[in-house]
């Protein structure tokens, strides 16, 4: 792949989804960590991230390491930045697994003012949000909001303070006092959480100091996004969002850097049909709340639904394989039932949580909503993934505008009433076969070309990259990338 012109002079590339996140930044972070960067920063989020990466055919999730790590042996500087928040077990379980497959973390550096994820912030999480029940917005469990509540509460347990028993205990006595349905044993969780603080003790560093000095040397820096915008706590649909502020902004911040110095905001954008997980509202949803409810039940994984449809899978490696273009998943996609094509794209596209398994909310893609991320992240140049998943659909949508009583409206607002109140608007498109092997922008069909055309002109961006497969090598680069 060859960036050419859009690469020139860029010191700081940012890689920021402009949906609800699972837009397949794991494969372009991966591509500019082996190909591009010599520092891999992420700043935001914790292990309720997944990006998943394939290589030779075979997949990789990580959950809080930026994907930059499997290039620790080139040298490469992996950074946890200051704005995260850290799980130690599942932290440590990654740097395990690490090794276990032969790969290294000497080039590791994990800011000491990231928050930790204490036992109390995962029971709370779980009780309170993890399901959409009784209100909850469908969170990861991870722990992730009551932890970011703590530091806003200035309560927090920071990586920094792991190193003083005393320090530490008094804070983690003085914050689970707001736990009170949490039976804290303090010397059961100091005796889990030393050993974990020693092991990554060498790591821990003021990252802020190291990101400023790297920009200051003329290093090559990607920072890595988490979710996506429109799960970010300042710009998403609050509250059915996440807890920090995955925008390029909060992504700068949450490593210690100004967005100013970020040369190349890269947006990815999943087209033509775009996924949400948890609940909140999703305007362009097939089948609509019943499928958000649907999505949100219990017991509903990818498995559920092979045996429910009677497509035949085989479990290999971890994993469960099947053929996503079975005759079954077609129709299904095919289908006049509006619930049905969502089911049937989501097997096609397996759409099923990297981290958490649940299944992934499908919708065709809303470049209303795009346009707003792609402002509000000022991600001009795009990356367009997912596109050949869709292959065998009849036709395609893409949503324009959003009627509501007798006016069309063409401007996003992030109020989940009003996405609830609004009706999607939408020009259709030819749908069209397998596109995975294709390389060249003008071997791309027709209809596909027009509506990304269609898109590039009602968002003002360009489309610098058409995802084709998971695969690095299935990649399109575009002529007429920048702005
Ligand atoms: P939390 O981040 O676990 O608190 O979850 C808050 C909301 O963000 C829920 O709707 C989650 O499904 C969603 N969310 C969190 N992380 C991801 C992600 O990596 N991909 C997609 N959705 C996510």
């Amino acid at each position: 792949m060859s960036l050419g012109r859009l690469l020139d002079g860029v010191q700081t590339i940012a890689i920021l989804c402009n949906q609800w996140g699972d837009t397949g930044k794991g494969k372009f972070s991966d591509y500019f960590a082996s190909q591009w960067a010599d520092v891999i920063a992420r700043g935001t989020g914790g292990n309720n991230a997944g990006h998943t990466v394939v290589n030779d055919g075979k997949e990789k999730v990580f959950r809080s390491l930026p994907a930059g790590i499997a290039y620790d042996h080139l040298g490469k500087i992996n950074v946890l930045g200051n704005g995260m928040v850290l799980d130690l077990q599942v932290l440590s379980e990654e740097l395990d697994e690490l090794q276990k497959e032969g790969m290294s973390y000497n080039n590791l550096l994990i800011s000491e003012d990231a928050h930790v994820v204490m036992p109390y912030h995962i029971s709370r999480d779980k009780a309170w949000n993890q399901t959409q029940k009784d209100g909850g917005i469908g969170s990861t469990g991870n722990g992730i909001g009551p932890c970011y509540a703590d530091k806003i509460a200035r309560r927090g347990v920071r990586i920094g303070d792991l190193f003083d028993k005393d320090l530490l205990a008094n804070k983690i006595k003085r914050a689970s006092a707001f736990y009170p349905e949490h039976k804290l044993d303090l010397e059961e969780v100091l005796s889990r959480i030393l050993p974990l603080a020693e092991k990554i003790r060498p790591l821990v560093k003021d990252t802020v100091v190291h990101m400023q000095g790297f920009l200051k040397r003329g290093k090559k820096i990607l920072l890595e996004g988490a979710q996506g915008l429109l799960l970010s706590i300042e710009h998403g649909t609050y509250p059915y969002v996440t807890s920090s502020d995955s925008s390029l902004n909060g992504t700068a911040a949450g490593v210690g850097l100004s967005a100013k110095v970020v040369d190349l905001p890269l947006g990815t954008i999943k087209f033509p049909f775009m996924t949400r997980v948890g609940g909140g509202p999703f305007p362009t949803e097939l089948g609509s709340t019943t499928a958000e409810e649907y999505c949100g039940g219990e017991g509903i994984t990818k498995l559920f639904e092979l045996k429910k449809y009677r497509i035949p899978y085989v479990k290999r490696d971890g994993g469960i394989h099947y053929d996503c273009h079975h005759r079954t998943i077609l129709n299904l996609m095919n289908s006049k039932d509006p619930f049905e094509q969502g089911v049937g794209i989501r097997l096609a596209a397996s759409e099923y949580g990297a981290v958490t398994g649940r299944p992934r909310r499908i919708g065709w893609t809303d470049a209303v909503a795009a346009r707003y991320a792609i402002e509000a992240n000022a991600t001009f140049n795009i990356i367009l993934t997912k596109t050949d998943a869709v292959a065998g659909a009849e036709h395609f949508r893409v949503c324009y505008g959003y009627k509501q009583g007798p006016s069309t409206l063409t401007t996003f607002r992030r109020a989940p009433q009003f996405l609830r109140s609004v009706r999607p608007s939408y020009s259709q498109y030819e749908g069209y076969g397998d596109i995975n092997s294709l390389r060249d922008e003008a071997n791309l069909p027709q209809s596909l070309r027009g509506a990304i055309g269609d898109f590039e002109k009602f968002t003002g961006s360009s489309v610098a990259i058409v995802s084709v497969g998971p695969q690095p090598d299935q990649t399109i680069v575009t002529g007429e990338a920048g702005r």
